[in-house]
């Protein structure tokens, strides 16, 4: 088994996400994701109506209600996607709840340009299976308005030995599934970048939220 992880190209990624659209909750068993973790990530962007917030990577759109809950109708959910399988999916669900302030956009993240500046954004499991997170990331923080929040909710190794001894099997895992990098650690990306981080961690230390706000 491979020891180290070696990046995928930006279309093979996207490819990989039109295959396995149908799969998300699956993998959502497989990967032990806790049952309420969407939610509790998104109560930590600590959104108020009427607010604007961007989910980078929206997928499926699992987050979505939770973001749309939060923001309210006079509020706006912004999701980007580069895969279409995958947001055929959002979309659909964004239909069949008759949302109209869903704003769903085909394009790389990294490329992504909001309508208008915005209060928060957040990283739905998404940062670690971009090969250029650390463009995407400063990309984030450019269309957030000064004191705008940012979190980071993903997997991750569990601290320590545990975590070596299940590395080899997670990039196995990862390099099979959604391609997922476990030898990154996002929220030191973010730390330096924001003020008033803070970072929780769950299930033994192997999911964590990270947040932080944009420097004014
Ligand atoms: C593990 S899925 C998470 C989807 C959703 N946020 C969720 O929580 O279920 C990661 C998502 O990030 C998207 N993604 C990966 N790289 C991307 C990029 N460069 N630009 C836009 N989306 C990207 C994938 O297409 C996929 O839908």
């Amino acid at each position: 088994m491979a020891v180290q992880w070696a990046d995928y190209d930006l279309d093979d990624i996207r490819h990989r996400y039109d295959r396995i659209a149908s799969l998300i909750v699956p993998f959502e068993w497989l990967l032990f994701m806790p049952t309420a973790f969407r939610r509790t990530a998104v109560a930590r962007i600590g959104l108020q109506g009427g607010e604007r917030v961007l989910e980078i990577g929206c997928g499926t759109g699992r987050n979505l209600p939770f973001l749309r809950e939060a923001v309210g109708p006079t509020g706006t959910v912004y999701g980007v996607d580069f895969s279409a399988g995958m947001l055929a999916r959002a979309r659909a669900g964004v239909a069949s709840h008759g949302w109209d302030n869903v704003v769903l956009t085909e394009c790389d993240a990294a490329e992504y340009r909001a309508p208008e500046p915005l209060d928060a954004v957040m990283f739905g499991l998404s940062y670690n299976t971009m090969p250029h997170h650390r463009a995407v990331l400063a990309r984030a923080l450019d269309l957030l308005k000064p004191g705008g929040r940012i979190v980071i909710m993903d997997a991750k190794l569990p601290p320590g030995i545990g975590g070596r001894m299940v590395l080899p099997f997670s990039i196995w895992l990862m390099k099979h599934t959604v391609l997922g990098n476990p030898c990154i650690r996002p929220w030191e990306h973010l730390e330096p970048l924001v003020d008033d981080f803070q970072m929780e961690e769950y299930l033994f230390g192997s999911y964590y939220v990270c947040r932080g706000v944009k420097r004014g």
